[in-house]
């Protein structure tokens, strides 16, 4: 049966994917309470719509940190996409450039930054960051990306240490050598293998507000992703931040953590409009990005999604999911009188009365 939403992607996937590599692409932290709040958080936020605009003319585009969208969902960094399918980040790329939107690649991408901008030269890119403790190998990833013209450095703050994911320790989920990964065989010279957990242990933990200075001469902006209080957001501004990600990496690090859909109105509060705020975490329709636009975010990034798209069927999967996001996105923005994004005001949305 042909899939029509994101969850239809993601039961074909579950089928796709061997049992330990599904488990470590849906799984969360612990007791997976932020996963699972993350889906519930945007429910808990009803549409107003308007009625009586003409909507004859919707567009979805928009633009990020200056740069035009053709809709303001972005694939968020997810690593080892290697394993979903052999088109991997390639193909996550190729699939964004088709749709025309940002893929962000992760620091533990099977791609390294030159090889995916060689093979997607027109793609847009933005290279996520864990800050390895070897600070070189940091940098010569960071200056990979700038010279395969990346437009920004997405710095990941919320994975200080490495995460507790007891499905991945049922099944002894491991990434092997076979699937290299370019950032680990820089660190250790050699294709190394473990649980995710034992690579993870290359990230520095002891990165603080004051050594942010340090990536400002790589001359590209600075995204904090992994912010979720007001108090947080206000040091992102005053760091020199271009933008943030309200995000708890989908609820796969800090178990019990506070769902991004209930986190973002505190900090576009305290972000006071200095700068771009993005969101991620449990978006799996269009209407959803809606209510993320109208609690002020800019855009949002998806992750599971494309990632079900990638398993199921490649770079073709991966397109075929951002076309469904899109059409639904707007759909539901003429549902709600909205032409486009910009048209989104914080009346659009409301608190569910439970
Ligand atoms: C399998 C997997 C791997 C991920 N790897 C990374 C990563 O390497 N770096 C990062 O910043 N976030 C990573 N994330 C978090 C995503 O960037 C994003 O925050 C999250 O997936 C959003 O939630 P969603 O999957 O519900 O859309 C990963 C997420 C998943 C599911």
């Amino acid at each position: 049966m042909e899939p029509v939403n994101v969850a239809d992607y993601e039961r074909l996937a579950e089928q796709a994917l061997p049992q330990d590599v599904f488990g470590y692409y849906a799984g969360g932290a612990e007791d997976e309470q932020t996963l699972r709040d993350n889906l519930a958080a945007w429910t808990r936020w009803h549409l107003r719509p308007r009625v009586l605009v003409d909507v004859g003319g919707v567009t979805t585009s928009t633009t990020v940190l200056g740069q035009e969208v053709a809709l303001p969902i972005l694939l968020a960094p997810v690593a080892y996409q290697g394993l979903a399918h052999p088109d991997g980040e390639r193909g996550s790329a190729r699939a964004a450039a088709a749709a025309r939107t940002i893929m962000c690649l992760s620091t533990f991408a099977n791609t390294a930054p030159a090889e995916l901008a060689e093979a997607v030269p027109g793609g847009a890119h933005w290279f996520q960051l864990y800050w390895f403790r070897d600070s070189g190998v940091m940098r010569e990833l960071v200056q990979q990306a700038v010279e395969a013209s990346f437009g920004a450095v997405v710095l990941t703050v919320d994975a200080a240490v490495p995460a507790r994911r007891e499905r991945d320790v049922r099944t002894g989920f491991r990434i092997t050598p076979d699937v290299p990964v370019p950032s680990v065989v820089a660190a250790l010279g050699n294709p190394a293998s473990g649980p995710p957990g034992e690579l993870f242990s290359l990230v520095t933990p002891s990165v603080t507000w004051r050594r942010l200075e340090e990536l400002s001469e790589f001359g590209l902006p600075v995204v904090l992703k992994g912010i979720v209080t007001a108090e947080d957001a206000r040091l992102a501004c005053e760091h020199g931040a271009a933008a943030l990600v309200v995000s708890n990496h989908g609820g796969r690090q800090l178990d019990g953590g506070i769902p991004t859909a209930d986190a973002l109105t505190e900090v576009v509060d305290a972000v006071e409009g200095r700068i771009e705020v993005y969101v991620d975490g449990g978006i799996r329709r269009g209407s959803q990005v809606v209510k993320a636009l109208a609690l002020g975010a800019r855009a949002v990034l998806v992750g599971r999604p494309f990632l079900w798209g990638l398993a199921v069927d490649g770079a073709a999967g991966v397109e075929r999911v951002l076309t469904l996001l899109q059409a639904e996105l707007a759909h539901a923005l003429a549902l709600c009188g909205c032409t486009s994004p910009a048209d989104v005001t914080p009346a659009h949305v409301t608190r569910a009365r439970l």
